[in-house]
């Protein structure tokens, strides 16, 4: 198989697994993630093989969605790209970086080492600011029966990964625990400068938003 055929071969399978989800993490999430990985990677020069197969890879069996189990999303990683034939160094890079690019509190640093893994990290990070990036968080508020806001609820800054996965804070508190945390976090200077007007979109959001709140609009 060419590296295009696995590639191809690896969408499908993903597709096929992600369609119909309703918390902002289906297959049109990961197609966006992987347009933004190609964007990027080539203008930061990454290798684009492995960039594209962990964006498409990224987000099967994610830890979220198996109980935090971080294990379930690099093991499901390696068994696609294995029966495909891929090479084990490189699955071993894909599944290493699926391991580590999650984001797990605004306090907990981030194992990410290679270009390649930065690449797929800023650009599901991009894909979790803006306008998608607030239409996916009340996607996912709504499918974990979340308050949209309760003003007697202030947003924590999680220092741990288990106190982070367990947070059932209201879905306004998100923007300040996370999304508005990642313009400065991005890795790459492509990313970076992508992320300013999106970082610019929320925070007018949520300026309406709490004017409306309040009534004063
Ligand atoms: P990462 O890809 O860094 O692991 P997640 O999968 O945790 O990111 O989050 C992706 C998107 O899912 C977030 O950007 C947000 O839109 C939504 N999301 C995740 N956790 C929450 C939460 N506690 N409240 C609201 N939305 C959330
Ligand atoms: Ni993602």
């Amino acid at each position: 198989m060419t590296n295009q055929e696995i590639i191809d071969a690896v969408a499908k399978q993903v597709r096929d697994q992600m369609e119909n989800e309703g918390s902002g993490h289906d297959w049109w999430h990961v197609f966006r993630v992987w347009n933004l990985a190609k964007h990027i990677g080539e203008k930061e020069n990454a290798d684009m093989f492995t960039v594209e197969l962990t964006a498409l890879l990224h987000d099967v069996a994610d830890w979220k969605f198996h109980d935090g189990d971080e294990t379930a999303g690099p093991k499901t990683a390696r068994k696609i790209l294995s029966e495909l034939g891929v090479d084990t160094k490189i699955i071993d890079h894909v599944a290493d970086i699926i391991l580590h690019m999650s984001f797990k509190g605004a306090g907990v640093e981030s194992k990410i080492t290679t270009l390649e893994g930065k690449v797929v990290q800023d650009s599901d990070r991009l894909d979790a600011i803006g306008a998608i990036g607030i239409g996916r968080t009340f996607a996912y508020g709504g499918s974990k029966n979340r308050p949209m806001y309760d003003p007697a609820i202030k947003p924590t800054m999680h220092t741990t990964k288990e106190a982070y996965f367990k947070s059932a804070s209201p879905t306004i508190n998100h923007f300040y625990e996370k999304l508005l945390l990642l313009k400065d976090l991005m890795n790459t200077k492509t990313a970076r400068e992508m992320a300013e007007s999106r970082h610019d979109y929320m925070e007018a959001f949520l300026d309406q938003f709490f004017k409306e709140w309040d009534g004063k609009l």
